[in-house]
């Protein structure tokens, strides 16, 4: 008997959609047993996102990673497992909090030491910098990555701005007359039982030295040239929005208020205004340097 076991957070219940389809031929195997354990907040945050102010308030303490309080997550028997699937989501190119709280507590180092791990991503389209952070923290939980496999909204970067909003504050994730669906398409969630066959492969022979190598084969990790370089620039300025309203207003201030306005602002700006024309130039940077450019891509899809 082989034991999975699956760690998850998530509002709209999208990730353990995908989880639940990746592992769908697992689930009737009668060699495999599969436990899911939810990562719950103290307090969770609200879904649909209402007011929207609050989910400009996740902004700072997402990007610097800091905690909320977990209810305790107590797996019995934990060593027993012989896979750990982590699902996940990006806030604010950084994972969600209640994700890295996790990752962080005293509960992921017993859980996770020693275990291999494969992570799978529910994203709009930006995941590349939060999976750097994601990788460091599973690495001092002890855990190893032996797998990665990331879904994102495959619409233009733009359309999906508009649709996730719709989706996060209007609860709205179906397609509409003018818009397509929000965030990952049913059609990929479907097609994501795909990865259960190498992942049980490599389970039942306790070998998990090519799985990434037979995931990527699936297109289990897909990246954008021009998306991920301007994500990358976007983080390091997030960085500096971040300390300036945390240094300079408490939660729940005037003033903090008034900074996160000034942030939705300059977020909007950014999408709308800078990133054509910086993702013009990435892809112009790209016909020039392709060479360079696909040795960076690589890079980000390896563990
Ligand atoms: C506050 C917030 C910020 C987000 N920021 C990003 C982001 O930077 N990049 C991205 O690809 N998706 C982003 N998303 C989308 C999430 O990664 C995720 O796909 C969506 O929230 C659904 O996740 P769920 O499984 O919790 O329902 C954001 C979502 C929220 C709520």
């Amino acid at each position: 008997m082989k034991k999975i076991l699956v760690i998850y957070y998530t509002q709209s219940g999208q990730i353990k959609d995908i989880i639940n389809s990746v592992l769908k031929d697992a689930k009737t195997d009668k060699n495999v047993q599969i436990d899911y354990y939810k990562i719950e907040p103290e307090e969770d945050y609200p879904f649909p996102w209402r007011p929207s102010s609050k989910f400009y308030d996740v902004f700072p303490e997402s990007v610097k990673s800091i905690d909320c309080k977990l209810k305790a997550l107590i797996v019995n028997n934990s060593y027993e497992y012989d896979l750990v699937i982590l699902g996940l989501q990006v806030w604010y190119l950084s994972p969600s909090i209640p994700i890295s709280s996790f990752l962080k507590s005293d509960e992921a180092k017993n859980i996770l030491k020693g275990k291999p791990v494969i992570t799978v991503y529910g994203t709009r389209n930006m995941w590349v910098s939060a999976n750097k952070t994601v990788k460091n923290l599973i690495k001092n939980t002890g855990g190893h990555i032996i797998g990665n496999i990331v879904f994102s909204d495959k619409h233009h970067n733009l359309i999906s701005v508009i649709t996730i909003v719709r989706w996060l504050i209007n609860r709205k994730k179906e397609a509409s007359k003018y818009f397509p669906e929000a965030g990952v398409s049913t059609n990929d969630i479907v097609s994501a039982s795909k990865f259960g066959n190498p992942i049980l492969y490599s389970l039942t022979n306790k070998n998990f030295d090519n799985l990434q190598n037979e995931l990527l084969k699936l297109n289990a990790v897909q990246i954008d040239y021009h998306i991920m370089k301007t994500e990358l620039t976007g983080i390091r300025i997030f960085h500096i929005w971040a300390s300036i309203i945390l240094k300079n207003s408490q939660p729940n201030s005037k003033k903090r208020k008034r900074l996160l306005k000034l942030f939705s602002y300059y977020l909007f700006f950014v999408i709308y205004a800078v990133s054509p024309v910086a993702s013009l130039i990435f892809r112009s940077k790209k016909l020039i340097f392709p060479k360079k450019a696909k040795k960076e891509t690589e890079k980000l899809t390896s563990l």
